[in-house]
């Protein structure tokens, strides 16, 4: 039987939310990651520094850890959450501050997304110039959801500007385009050192076809949406060949399966659990599965400085079936079989 070992991979954009939610989803990523960078979007977000360490003891607590003292006691399994601030115009002093619990802001765009009302509403250079130099200094990864309120296919490409006026008035700032979905953004990657970017596994495997070209698929719809096969076919080379500066990043979005398949979907696909097996299949199917270990885990610890607990995943080509349900959650290929599974986790 086919097999390949995978040495702590990192999911480099996750959204773990909280209570409930979270005791579900978060064992599911660490389980198999040996980190990953947890999204800040809660209601209300993620703003200061007691929000942060509040959070990752959650995190911690529902991963069946117990906290005392700032010590993490009872370590069952190595699992770190990278946390994240969600952005505003923060002053020096307080990212300062908080600079050693965070791993990176996240910038939303007002409105574009689940709980982001709190976000950017103008992409003003000057308004914006203090807390970006001085994340530039203190060396803090900008992560940024880059879609514009336009057309929604369009909004990816018409976000491009901003990300040249990010990446070349702080040229010392890490920008990292999120969840990239079309070959604009591919192709800006390379106009500037200090842009990275992160891809999902969904938006690898579908486009927009598979979402809306026959009847509606709710549990694969997410923001950005799934383009055209020609982007498609641009993350696919980027991520098969594992561009140095792209990281996976899941993106895995849970929501309740009763806000999923309603009026008014939510947006979001839940791939957390079977992330790493996909992956396996598609670069193998591709020849390609001697690059998904810089895909799923080297390129980020070189990009974020990180240095992850070891952990070694084993996976086989062995049929796997997805769940209907994880607690509320409708996972992405629910209920269908999927080529490749973990077989071991050391
Ligand atoms: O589909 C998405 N879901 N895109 C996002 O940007 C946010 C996420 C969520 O939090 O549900
Ligand atoms: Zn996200």
């Amino acid at each position: 039987m086919k097999s390949h070992t995978l040495l702590m991979p990192l999911d480099m954009h996750l959204h773990l939310r909280d209570g409930v939610m979270l005791e579900t989803v978060a064992p599911l990523t660490s389980y198999s990651f040996s980190g990953a960078v947890v999204m800040p979007n809660l209601v209300p977000p993620v703003t200061t520094k007691e929000d942060v360490i509040a959070y990752k003891k959650r995190i911690n607590a529902a991963l069946g850890r117990v906290e005392e003292a700032d010590d993490v006691l009872m370590v069952d399994d190595f699992f770190e959450p990278y946390m994240t601030l969600f952005y505003q115009h923060y002053d020096r002093e307080f990212l300062e501050d908080v600079v050693d619990d965070i791993a990176a802001v996240k910038l939303y765009p007002a409105g574009i997304t689940t709980n982001s009302e709190g976000g950017v509403d103008s992409f003003d250079l000057e308004t914006m110039r203090p807390t970006l130099e001085a994340m530039s200094d203190l060396n803090i990864p900008l992560c940024v959801h880059g879609e514009s309120d336009g057309f929604v296919m369009d909004r990816e490409a018409e976000f491009m500007s901003v990300y040249e006026m990010l990446a070349s008035n702080f040229p010392k700032l890490k920008v990292i385009m999120e969840h990239i979905t079309t070959k604009e953004a591919a192709a800006m990657l390379d106009r500037y050192p200090n842009l990275y970017a992160t891809i999902t596994v969904h938006h690898l495997l579908i486009t927009l076809d598979d979402v809306a070209g026959g009847m509606l698929q709710p549990h694969l719809f997410c923001k950005p949406i799934a383009k055209r096969p020609k982007d498609r076919a641009a993350l696919l080379d980027l991520a098969l060949n594992a561009h140095p500066k792209v990281m996976f990043g899941s993106d895995s979005a849970p929501h309740p399966q009763h806000a999923k398949e309603a009026c008014g979907c939510a947006a979001g696909v839940f791939t957390a659990p079977i992330a790493l097996q996909l992956l396996c299949e598609l670069f193998d199917a591709n020849d390609k599965l001697d690059n998904l270990q810089n895909f799923v885990s080297d390129n980020a610890q070189s990009i974020y400085g990180i240095c992850p607990e070891f952990k070694e995943v084993v996976l086989v080509e062995s049929p796997f079936e997805v769940p209907e349900h994880y607690g509320s959650v409708v996972p992405m290929y629910a209920g269908e079989t999927i080529a490749w599974s973990i077989s071991n986790v050391e």
